[in-house]
């Protein structure tokens, strides 16, 4: 029997709702833009025969990394102004990528620039293969970035019994989503170590666990992840939803740490440094929630509970509508979702310095060698 090459229950939320919502997202590709120019840097020259080929791996609906995007076309341009640029989009079979390229042709929203897909000399594309495996032709791609997108694994090794991620996963559970991540992370550099022409860089901001232990929302009075599981739990305990519904609410999600990330490049022996990957720069980077800093300044709790909850629903939803048994009738899943996020919502506006969901990243920028 064919593996099925997709999972609906990994889907950020269409119509654009997903960048709409995702400006603490946003401002963690902004941050990566020192490291992309670096990484940028003299890379033209090396891959000068052909287009300048850019990919984003696992981009959603395009709208966090436009800006990025039209930053690296302008320097691309300056270096090399007749040059012709494609710009790849990927991610997986369910995302919406027609919200994509309504936002990359400027008809989903109307942005003050030009539309990125109507630059002169820039031709965009996408891929809705996963990036588990090789996207692009060997040696084809000149510059690969990723955020936020390769926590995502790429098969659930079971359900988490008690919570609705791994990172509150008993130990025994735990282990065999580090195996998964693990793996997964050897495919995905193995993948890019085909695709890469020599000489040129991948720029990663991949959500972790950082050296002191933090993770997305952990900082928070209320860890983020914990307060997911509790509503869910609480929809259960109301018997709202059954006891395996309540268990299959598993986000098929790890967050590697430094060591995870560092480990297959450390070995000169492992597949990953024979197929000649090196990684450059490492480091952790944690981006403090702009939701809750806008609660501080305005002060308006209801206000910052309707902006805060979609920033994770968006990315959250999808698991938790397929964690319903398929059974019920649309509307009444529908209702059940809204009603699990609306109390997260509740709960946020009851105590709103209580939230917030500072980003906990690990970044990388990997060569592939000359
Ligand atoms: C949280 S969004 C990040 C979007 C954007 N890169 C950002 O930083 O705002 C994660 C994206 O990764 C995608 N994704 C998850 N697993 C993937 C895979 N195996 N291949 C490609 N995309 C994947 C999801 O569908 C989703 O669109």
């Amino acid at each position: 029997m064919t593996k099925p090459c997709a999972d609906p229950t990994i889907a950020m939320r269409g119509g654009g709702y997903y960048s709409d919502n995702s400006i603490n997202a946003k401002r963690v590709i902004d941050a990566t833009t020192p490291l992309v120019e670096e990484a940028l840097r003299g890379t033209v020259s090396r891959t000068s025969e052909r287009p300048y080929a850019i990919a984003d791996f696992g981009a959603a609906d395009g709208g966090t990394s436009l800006e990025l995007m039209r930053k690296i076309v302008r320097t691309l341009r300056t270096a090399c102004p007749h040059r012709a640029i494609t710009l790849t989009y990927t991610d997986l079979p369910y995302n919406d990528f027609s919200a994509l390229f309504r936002r990359l042709h400027g008809v989903l929203h109307v942005a003050d620039a030009a539309p990125l897909a109507q630059e002169p000399g820039v031709f965009t594309f996408a891929s809705a293969t996963s990036f588990h495996r090789q996207i692009f032709p060997d040696e084809t791609l000149s510059f690969g970035f990723s955020a936020s997108a390769m926590h995502w694994l790429s098969a659930k090794p079971g359900l988490i019994a008690d919570h609705v991620h791994a990172i509150g996963a008993t130990e025994t559970e735990r282990a065999s989503y580090r195996e998964q991540a693990i793996s997964d992370w050897t495919a995905i550099l193995l993948a890019r170590a085909r695709e890469l022409v020599p000489g040129v860089r991948l720029v990663l901001a991949n959500l972790c666990v950082d050296e002191l232990g933090r993770y997305l929302g952990s900082t928070a009075v209320a860890n983020l992840l914990d307060t997911l599981t509790q509503h869910w739990r609480a929809l259960a305990c109301a018997n709202i939803i059954t006891e395996d519904e309540y268990r299959a609410g598993t986000i098929q999600q790890y967050y590697k740490t430094v060591d995870d990330f560092v480990a297959p490049f450390t070995d000169p022996d492992s597949p990953v440094s024979r197929a000649g990957l090196r990684l450059e720069h490492v480091s952790t980077m944690l981006t403090p929630c702009p939701y809750a800093a806008q609660f501080r300044h305005r002060g308006d709790g209801d206000a910052f509970a309707r902006a805060y909850v979609p920033h994770f629903r968006a990315w959250s939803e999808s698991t938790f509508v397929g964690a319903l048994n398929p059974r019920r009738p649309e509307a009444e899943r529908a209702g059940i979702i809204d009603q699990f996020y609306r109390a997260y919502e509740a709960d946020v506006a009851g105590r709103p310095e209580a939230h917030w969901a500072d980003r906990v990243h690990g970044l990388q920028t990997i060569v592939k060698a000359l």
